[in-house]
């Protein structure tokens, strides 16, 4: 089973440096690939970090070079690389996309995720490896080999959705940030993260997705006794889009005013309607209190108790005997 598992990470390996060089080295993957990279503003140090590569217009190629390299259908097969059709014809996964490769905290290649080159709305955006042996969505953070030295130094960790969010931060000198991918966030995620920091800022896309995606992740990251702050941006930008515009200053000034703990979080999202309807406001009160039960330990609890009481404008013992319903434990 090791050895399984070594064979699909040199197959998954192989694949990496054959996008990446397809990317920098072939004229269609200079014309096509590099030059969406270079729109988007990668630099060339940017793309060989994040190992960025480019999948060709084509049915086989990849699998037929892996194939003449004697890589072992077998792994081709099981890292989802390579689909072998009804008729037995091979079949590349990726193809005509850039290329994605999400790696390890040691650096090991797991899977790709692929984008497609156009914005048309109608095709899915972007294709993943499926779930394998070495590869489980779950378990993995994008970006997290090239952010975990970053992460311990700055004790806190920038999480975003998307792989161009984790890379357009690193392209402006931010380099402690990792991505959930898309995925609803797990708890074997937060403790990726909780092994090098107890400091997580949420930075999801600025729509409504976005928004209810933070916050579910708000109390998951509580659950596992870790600090959690959310910055939200304006509707229609993400991460990536709102660094490309904005200066190095003005990017580390818009976080550091912008990211508020979750309990200010959470009562700036409802207060504008919610701030003269006391039915509304008990809600989102309560809703408050279960996200501070989710808390391991009573001292934080108690800290966060004050906070609501002082900026919801409600007494301390309502607070602590609502959470006394919640938390089983002593309070
Ligand atoms: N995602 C995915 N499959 C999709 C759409 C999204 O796996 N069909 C994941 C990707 O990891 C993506 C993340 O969810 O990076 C966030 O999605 P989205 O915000 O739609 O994409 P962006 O990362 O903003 O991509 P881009 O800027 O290239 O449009
Ligand atoms: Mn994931
Ligand atoms: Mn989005
Ligand atoms: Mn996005
Ligand atoms: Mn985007």
């Amino acid at each position: 089973n090791v050895d399984l598992k070594e064979s699909m990470f040199l197959v998954s390996e192989f694949a990496q440096k054959y996008f990446h060089d397809t990317l920098l080295h072939s004229d269609e993957g200079k014309a096509i690939g590099l030059s969406y990279f270079k729109e988007r503003g990668f630099s060339n140090e940017t793309i060989k970090k994040f190992g960025l590569g480019y999948s060709p217009e084509s049915w086989d190629a990849f699998s037929k070079e892996a194939l003449g390299k004697g890589y072992k259908l077998e792994f081709l097969e099981s890292t989802g690389l390579t689909i072998v059709k009804d008729d037995q014809k091979l079949l590349d996964r990726f193809r005509a996309r850039v290329m994605f490769p999400i790696q390890s905290m040691s650096g090991r290649t797991l899977g790709f995720g692929g984008r497609i080159l156009t914005n048309d709305k109608k095709a899915a955006k972007y294709l993943n490896s499926p779930e394998s042996d070495i590869y489980h969505k779950s378990k993995v953070l994008y970006g997290i080999y090239q952010a975990k030295q970053a992460i311990a130094k700055q004790n806190n960790c920038f999480l975003v959705e998307g792989y161009t969010d984790v890379i357009q931060f690193n392209q402006a000198g931010i380099e402690n940030v990792v991505a959930s991918s898309g995925t609803a966030l797990t708890p074997d995620q937060i403790r990726l993260i909780n092994r090098l920091t107890k400091n997580i800022t949420v930075l999801f896309d600025g729509d409504a997705a976005g928004l209810r995606a933070s916050i579910r992740g708000i109390d998951l990251i509580l659950e596992e006794g870790m600090n959690v702050k959310v910055c939200t941006f304006p509707d229609g930008d993400d991460p990536d889009s709102f660094a490309r515009k904005t200066s190095y200053e003005d990017l580390i000034a818009y976080l550091d005013t912008n990211a508020k703990d979750f309990i200010q979080f959470k009562a700036s999202l409802l207060m504008d309607d919610a701030k003269n309807d006391p039915v509304k406001k008990a809600d989102l009160i309560r809703e408050i209190v279960v996200s501070i039960s989710k808390i391991p330990d009573r001292i934080q609890r108690e800290i966060y108790i004050q906070e609501c009481s002082r900026i919801m404008d409600i007494s301390e013992q309502v607070l602590v005997s609502t959470l006394a319903q919640l938390v089983q434990k002593d309070i």
